[in-house]
């Protein structure tokens, strides 16, 4: 989402920021009243009691088509109120859509600089608002000292709730709204369905609730003209807040530009003017200091200017997505990139120490020259930080750098499960059954939340034992989501340099180049069979008829007893009930028909042995084996792949991986 091309420059947002206290138009947003500056950042008030201040875009907005329909409309910001006591007192704040820009003649107070005593409730106003308010005001039927309403017209709201949000259970949470760190309000419009979502979060939770904390049925129509102007009021009373303003959104838009990427740091209330007094002396020190500052915020300017030529920021990277280091910092943490941890199909991983933290960090260097792609890439980094899982690999954040991009993980102890896998090698100690049930319960739980239980469809794209990490209780956690698409980028029309690896990808990904969920099940079909039976999926140097582990398990199946598949170490020490699940299972997940796989929930369910595999399954995967898929595929891969009468196979050369 949300990207501009319109957003100043460097140059012009440090001039907002230390010019901001004797110029009160800025850009495109206009700031009336008591609106300002606290330390750099935008406030809509200021430590004067009883006063109100209103920031709005300066541009009018359209929100009527011209034969008069209403459109949707989307709506994100980013406040936060610190009070001047963390008691009650002061007031709270509001957006605002009107018909002019600004509200004149509005009251502080309760009032939230929106409305006077005189006008409050009048259909003529034509004022659409969403307070965000911190005093309970009987007048108005308030519910409380901290709550979110919606309003049209007047200070009453036409629906309000307790500040918080609903979690990914769907239990409420409060949050306060005083509490002086960052929060997020988004406000969703679709006259579709004539209503509006507002939903209250913070952003330092990771993730966006599903469920709105207000939803109210209303067609806007009637109180919206064709255009109006939109921005944010808030007041003070006895007692006085710092409202803080950060990005807002409208339509996808950004409007307030921000430099800082990381979640700020809000200043706590400044001293009162009294304290202030007393250092009349310290003012020619602070003239000399603010010069001092100038130059050196211009210095660097001039610093940030030179360092784009490696470092790369980019516009539309203003988001507000996972944290960006700053290649000085990783060189550091990892020594000057001196500890190679591995090398996988998209770069090389290094070792490293966060600085402060101790923290112990997995670095990703991932060259890639050109940046188309990329933009799309660093939009999904931005999705892929915000995503909490405890089986997913956590994307702490990025760095671009000369034509190479970092990306900084938690660092795994036990490293991939590739070199537990296949036994073999004589250092690694194999995998115990228990062991190997719970890594497949693990992966399939991050792969139904990836699927099923986030904002957004997430398609992993590339899953395989070399793309789970183990950590040192022997958990496993997914990683590597995402790259798979900065390598599929530009490569649409040609199938033959499709992104993923050779074995994993379902045969209508090949056909079409366009990954799924169903992409991904039967990835992970692949992934059970082989972590279950402790051998890869395709043994070139295998009996015939053992060549495709998939084939191979619905081969015994039909014989008797499909257990027979796995290794026999795993075989002494198995528990016959989970086994014979996770294979079927697999068999079924990995079917080269599409409408045939379960989806990732329905995985996890029988995996629980919530749900029971369905009857007759031999019957359902039995129609085709994975042979001929494989025939086919080998002339894609230009390798002899040729299946002899009764169904086994040839292979003449070892097959690679795709796409690389
Ligand atoms: C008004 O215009 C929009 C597109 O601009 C169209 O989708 C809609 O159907 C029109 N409505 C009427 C009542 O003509
Ligand atoms: C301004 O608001 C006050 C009430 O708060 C009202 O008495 C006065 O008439 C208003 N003035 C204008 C010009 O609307
Ligand atoms: C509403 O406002 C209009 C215009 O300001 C005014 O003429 C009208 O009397 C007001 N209505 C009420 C009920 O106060
Ligand atoms: C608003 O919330 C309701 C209830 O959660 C949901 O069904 C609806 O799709 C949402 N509408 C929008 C426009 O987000």
């Amino acid at each position: 989402m949300i990207m501009s091309s319109k957003i100043p420059s460097h140059v012009v947002v440090l001039i907002l920021v230390l010019f901001s206290c004797t110029e009160h138009t800025h850009g495109k947003l206009i700031m009336q009243g008591s609106a300002g500056f606290v330390k750099g950042f935008r406030t809509l008030t200021s430590t004067k009691k009883h006063t109100y201040g209103q920031a709005f875009h300066d541009e009018i907005l359209q929100f009527k088509n011209s034969n008069g329909t209403m459109t949707s409309f989307s709506v994100t910001f980013f406040f936060a109120i610190v009070p001047q006591h963390k008691r009650k007192g002061s007031h709270g704040m509001a957006f605002v859509i009107s018909p002019t820009r600004g509200m004149k003649n509005a009251s502080a107070d309760q009032y939230l600089g929106i409305f006077n005593k005189a006008n409050n409730g009048n259909r003529s106003n034509h004022i659409f608002a969403v307070e965000l308010d911190i005093n309970k005001d009987d007048e108005f039927g308030d519910i409380d000292d901290n709550h979110v309403g919606i309003n049209i017209n007047g200070m009453r709201s036409i629906v309000s709730a307790p500040a918080g949000y609903y979690d990914q259970e769907g239990h409420f949470r409060s949050l306060s709204l005083i509490s002086g760190s960052l929060l997020r309000v988004t406000i969703l419009y679709s006259h579709k369905d004539t209503q509006i979502n507002v939903t209250l979060s913070s952003p330092e939770e990771g993730y966006y609730p599903k469920k709105p904390l207000l939803s109210l049925k209303q067609d806007l129509s009637p109180y919206f003209s064709e255009k109006m102007y939109a921005g944010f009021s808030a007041s003070t009373g006895s007692v006085g807040a710092i409202h803080y303003m950060w990005v807002w959104f409208i339509n996808g838009y950004i409007t307030v530009p921000n430099l800082d990427l990381g979640i700020p740091k809000f200043p706590s209330y400044p001293i009162t003017k009294t304290k202030v007094a007393l250092i009349v002396l310290g003012t020619s020190l602070a003239l000399a200091l603010f010069a001092a500052l100038v130059a050196s915020a211009l210095s660097l300017f001039y610093y940030k200017r030179h360092m784009k030529v490696m470092e790369v920021l980019e516009e539309w990277e203003i988001e507000c997505g996972p944290h960006r280091f700053a290649y000085k910092e990783l060189f550091k943490a990892t020594n000057g990139f001196k500890q190679l941890l591995g090398k996988g199909g998209f770069g090389q991983v290094f070792k490293g120490t966060l600085p402060g933290s101790n923290a112990k960090i997995a670095v990703k260097r991932v060259s890639h020259g050109s940046s188309q792609g990329m933009r799309e890439f660093l939009a999904e980094i931005a999705t892929i930080g915000r995503l909490r899982h405890p089986n997913l690999v956590r994307l702490l954040g990025y760095c671009r750098y000369n034509e190479e991009l970092y990306l900084v993980y938690d660092y795994m102890p036990n490293g991939s499960l590739d070199r537990y896998l296949y036994g073999g090698s004589s250092d690694q100690e194999e995998l115990s059954w228990s062991q190997r049930f719970k890594i497949i319960k693990d992966v399939a739980s991050a792969l139904a939340y990836l699927h099923h239980e986030w904002l957004q469809v997430v398609i992993h794209r590339d899953i395989k034992p070399a793309n789970v990490l183990i950590d040192d209780k022997m958990n496993a956690s997914l990683g590597d989501f995402g790259l798979a698409k900065l390598y599929d980028q530009g490569h649409e029309a040609q199938t033959s340099s499709v992104a993923g690896t050779f074995g994993y990808m379902a045969p209508e990904l090949m056909r079409t180049g366009r990954p799924t969920t169903g992409t991904d099940v039967y990835a992970f079909g692949v992934f059970m069979l082989e972590v279950s039976c402790g051998r890869k999926l395709f043994e070139p140097r295998a009996e015939p008829e053992e060549i495709v582990l998939a084939d191979w398990a619905i081969n015994r199946w039909e014989n008797g007893d499909i257990i027979e598949a796995a290794s026999e170490r795993i075989r002494r020490e198995y528990d016959k009930g989970q086994l014979e699940v996770v294979l079927k299972l697999g068999v079924l997940c990995s079917h080269q028909a599409e409408e045939v796989r379960p989806d990732m929930a329905t995985v996890v369910k029988i995996l629980e042995g919530v749900s029971e595999l369905p009857d007759n399954l031999l019957d359902v995967v039995r129609t085709e084996k994975l042979g001929r898929w494989y025939e086919m595929y080998g002339k894609v891969l230009d390798v002899e792949v040729t299946m002899e009468s009764g169904g086994n196979l040839t292979v003449t050369e070892p097959l690679t991986s795709v796409g690389r």
